[in-house]
């Protein structure tokens, strides 16, 4: 018998897709494990890296196919900046080539970006790229891909409780009118679907300040596959687990 879903907040609900299995309409993903994967190897860590990026086009070809309607990726955390220059320049040069040499798929498959986090972080060079790819996806409608660059969640919560307490002192909003909706409103998710999934790779089993305000009804997922191990397979398999559990959603 295929699993029902309980009745979910607003923008929650998983939705059927055409062979009526539920599919989670906004997965996030934590992808770790490209340094183990190379280690284990012998190779230095951008070889983890380079295989990661690979992962990341399986993935959103698998979601694209699912039927899945937002794709987030923690790509880059505030907190990665402790990470050695050399690896980070990596990363950064990573980034680049992969939306140079993806932009033309991207825009074939449908797919519109968007970015979460502080990117100006990474420079005029790289932010000028990224913003011209958001351009030229900006029709898309098919999936969207959201790269968190840059991103802390607490950081977020915080501007978003300082632009609401702006918006107070300047008389423009009652703070007896703060909600939940007026807090999630002003995080940079916003607009998106509520967050249905959330999946960690490489068998760590913690958020790491990731979309912590996003994740109150999501399921989890940790699985102890390396990220650049993780591929069309592995997601989908990840989607058929969400759709096997039962949703309550806090009731019976
Ligand atoms: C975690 O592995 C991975 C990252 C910090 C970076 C993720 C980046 C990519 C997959 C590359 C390209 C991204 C896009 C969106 C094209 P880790 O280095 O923390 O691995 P470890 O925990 O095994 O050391």
């Amino acid at each position: 018998m295929k699993p029902k879903p309980a009745a979910a907040p607003e923008g929650a609900n998983p939705l059927a897709n055409a062979g009526g299995s539920i599919v989670p309409r906004h997965v996030a993903i934590i992808m770790d494990g490209n340094g183990r994967w190379a280690a284990q190897r012998g190779l230095p860590r951008v070889a983890g890296h380079r295989a990661g990026a690979e992962a990341v086009r399986k993935t959103l070809r698998a979601a694209a196919e699912c039927g899945v309607d937002t794709l987030t990726l923690y790509a880059f955390s505030s907190e990665n900046w402790r990470r050695p220059e050399g690896e980070i320049s990596d990363l950064k040069g990573l980034l680049g080539y992969y939306l140079e040499r993806e932009l033309n798929l991207l825009a074939k498959e449908g797919v519109r970006l968007k970015l979460i986090g502080d990117y100006a972080a990474f420079g005029p060079d790289l932010v000028e790229r990224l913003e011209k790819a958001i351009e030229r996806l900006a029709e898309n409608s098919r999936l969207t891909l959201v790269v968190a660059l840059n991103y802390g969640s607490r950081t977020e919560i915080a501007d978003a409780a300082r632009t609401l307490a702006r918006k107070a002192k300047a008389g423009t909003l009652d703070p007896d009118s703060i909600d939940e909706g007026a807090l999630g409103a002003e995080l940079q998710t916003a607009g998106l679907p509520e967050l249905d999934l959330l999946i960690r790779t490489s068998g760590e089993v913690r958020l790491s300040n990731f979309l912590l305000w996003q994740a109150a009804y999501a399921e989890m997922l940790f699985t102890p596959v390396l990220w650049p191990d993780f591929d069309e397979t592995q997601f989908k398999a990840a989607v058929a687990e969400f759709a096997a559990r039962q949703r309550r959603f806090g009731g019976r």
